[in-house]
C-alpha cells in the first residue's frame, strides 16, 4: 500500500512506541522490574566481574568467550589501536570541535581504510580504535602530543593512558572498565536503531557505526551525560535543588538524568555508578555535584515518581567519570566507546537474516496542485 493510500484510521506509532522490528538474542531489558540481561547474563554479575573483551564477546556470539577465544580476540583489539595516519592528521586539525563531530567524523574515515575485509574485523577495527579517537581528541584540544596506544594494556586502561601517559590505578581501570561494561548495550534503543537501519541497506558497518554515533550524540539520549553535569553546575548545591526543579517543570522542561522510553524503575544502572562514586570518595567539586544529583534524585521522584519517572543512567555515570578524571567534554563519546559493542551485536544479527528497514508515513499534504514556474510564483 503506498503513502497517499493510508487513511486516517490507520495506527500511527510516534517515536516508534510499542513497535516491534524483530526478534533478539543479545540483550532483555525488563524496565517493570530494573533488570538488563546481556544474552542471559545479568549486569550486575557482568559488572562486577567480566571484562569489556568478555562482554564483547558475549553480545556477538551470545555465549561468554573460552580463554582461548578470549586471548585471541584481546591481541586482535590490541593490535588495531594505532590510526592511520591520515586520520591523526584530521583530528589533529580540529582542536576546537565538539568532542563527537571529531568521533563521528574520524569513524566515517577509517571507511577509507577498509581493505575488504569481513564484517566482524571491521567492526572490530572499529571497537578497538574509538578509545584512541577519543584519547587524541583530547590531546589536541589540550593543545599537546597524542600519545599511542599500549598493545599490552587493557581495553579501559590503555584508553586511561593514552589521555595522560600515566598507567593507571587498577581502581580508576576498573571503574571505566565497568562504565563501558554498563553501557554497551540496551535493547533497540536510537542510536542502535540507526546502525540497524543502515546496515538493512548493506551499507559497510563503518557507515552504520556513524550514523548510531549521530544519533548518540542528541541530549535526549547519550548527549545527557553532559547536559547532566551542566544542570548539576546550574543548580549548584544541594539547598537550590527544589526551586530549580519547580521553575524547570512549571516551565514544562524535562530534566535531564530522568524519564525512560522502558524503565517503570529507576534504572539498574545507576547504583553501579553510585557504588563506583562511592569507592572513588570524591572531594571538592565532584563532591558537591554527588551531593546535589542524590538532592535532586529526591525531589524529582517526590514529584514524578508515581508517574514513572526515575534516574536513568546518565544521572551518575558523569559524575563518576569526573571522580576518574575524564573531563565532561568527553562524556558522550565515552558512552559511544561502550554502545560500540552493542551496536555491533546488532548489526551482526541484522546482517544474519536481513531485510531493510522501511516504515512509512501517513501523507496529509495535499495533492493535484498546479506547478507555476518561478518567475510567475508571487
Ligand atoms: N523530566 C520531567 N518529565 C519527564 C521527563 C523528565 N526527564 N521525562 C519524561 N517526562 C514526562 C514527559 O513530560 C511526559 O509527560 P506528559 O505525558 O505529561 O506529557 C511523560 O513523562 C512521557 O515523556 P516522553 O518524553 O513522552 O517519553 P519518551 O519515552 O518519549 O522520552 C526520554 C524518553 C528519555 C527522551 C525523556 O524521558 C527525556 O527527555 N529525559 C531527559 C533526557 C535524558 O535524560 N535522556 C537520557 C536517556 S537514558 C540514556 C540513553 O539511553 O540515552
Amino acid at each position: 500500500m503506498s503513502e497517499e493510500q493510508l487513511d486516517s484510521a490507520t495506527p500511527i506509532h510516534k517515536g516508534l512506541d510499542g513497535v516491534v522490528i524483530d526478534t533478539s538474542s543479545v540483550s532483555l531489558v525488563d524496565g517493570k522490574n530494573g533488570n538488563i540481561w546481556y544474552a542471559g547474563y545479568h549486569i550486575d554479575d557482568l559488572a562486577r566481574d567480566a571484562s569489556f573483551c568478555e562482554v564483547l564477546h558475549l553480545l556477538w556470539y551470545h555465549d561468554l568467550p573460552t580463554e582461548a577465544e578470549l586471548t585471541s580476540l584481546r591481541s586482535d583489539l590490541a593490535a588495531r589501536r594505532e590510526l592511520p595516519a591520515d586520520v591523526r592528521d584530521a583530528i589533529a586539525a580540529q582542536a576546537d570541535a565538539d568532542p563527537m563531530d571529531v568521533l563521528r567524523t574520524a569513524v566515517s574515515m577509517l571507511a577509507t581504510h577498509n581493505d575488504g575485509s569481513s564484517i566482524e574485523e571491521n567492526l572490530q577495527d572499529i571497537v578497538a580504535k574509538m578509545p584512541t579517537i577519543v584519547a587524541h581528541v583530547q590531546r589536541v584540544r589540550e593543545g599537546i602530543d597524542p600519545i599511542p596506544p599500549r598493545e599490552e594494556l587493557s581495553h579501559a586502561a590503555n584508553f586511561l593512558y593514552m589521555l595522560d601517559g600515566e598507567e593507571p590505578s587498577e581502581e580508576r581501570a576498573r571503574a571505566i572498565e565497568e562504565a563501558l561494561i554498563l553501557y554497551a548495550e540496551h535493547g533497540m534503543n536510537a542510536s542502535t536503531l540507526s546502525s540497524v537501519v543502515t546496515t538493512s541497506t548493506l551499507a559497510n558497518p563503518y557507515a552504520a557505526i556513524t550514523s548510531a554515533i549521530g544519533t548518540l550524540h542528541g541530549p535526549l539520549h547519550g548527549g545527557a551525560t553532559e547536559t547532566v553535569i551542566e544542570t548539576l553546575q546550574e543548580i549548584g548545591s544541594p539547598e537550590g535543588v527544589d526551586e530549580w526543579v519547580e521553575k524547570t517543570l512549571d516551565a514544562g522542561g524535562n530534566i535531564p538524568g530522568f524519564g525512560h522510553r522502558v524503565y517503570e524503575v529507576t534504572d539498574p544502572r545507576c547504583r553501579h555508578f553510585q557504588r563506583q562514586i562511592d569507592a572513588l570518595s570524591p572531594e571538592g567539586e565532584v563532591k558537591q555535584w554527588y551531593e546535589t544529583a542524590k538532592a535532586l534524585q529526591d525531589a524529582v521522584e517526590s514529584r514524578l515518581g508515581d508517574e514513572g519517572i526515575h534516574p536513568n543512567t546518565d544521572l551518575y555515570s558523569g559524575i563518576m567519570y569526573r571522580a576518574v578524571g575524564i573531563p565532561p567534554a568527553l562524556y558522550t563519546t565515552l558512552f559511544a566507546m561502550g554502545r560500540v559493542a552493542g551496536w555491533s551485536a546488532h548489526i551482526l544479527e541484522q546482517r544474519d537474516d536481513n531485510r531493510i528497514l522501511r516504515p512509512r508515513v501517513r501523507y496529509e499534504g495535499e495533492t493535484g496542485r498546479e506547478f507555476t514556474p518561478l518567475d510567475d510564483r508571487d
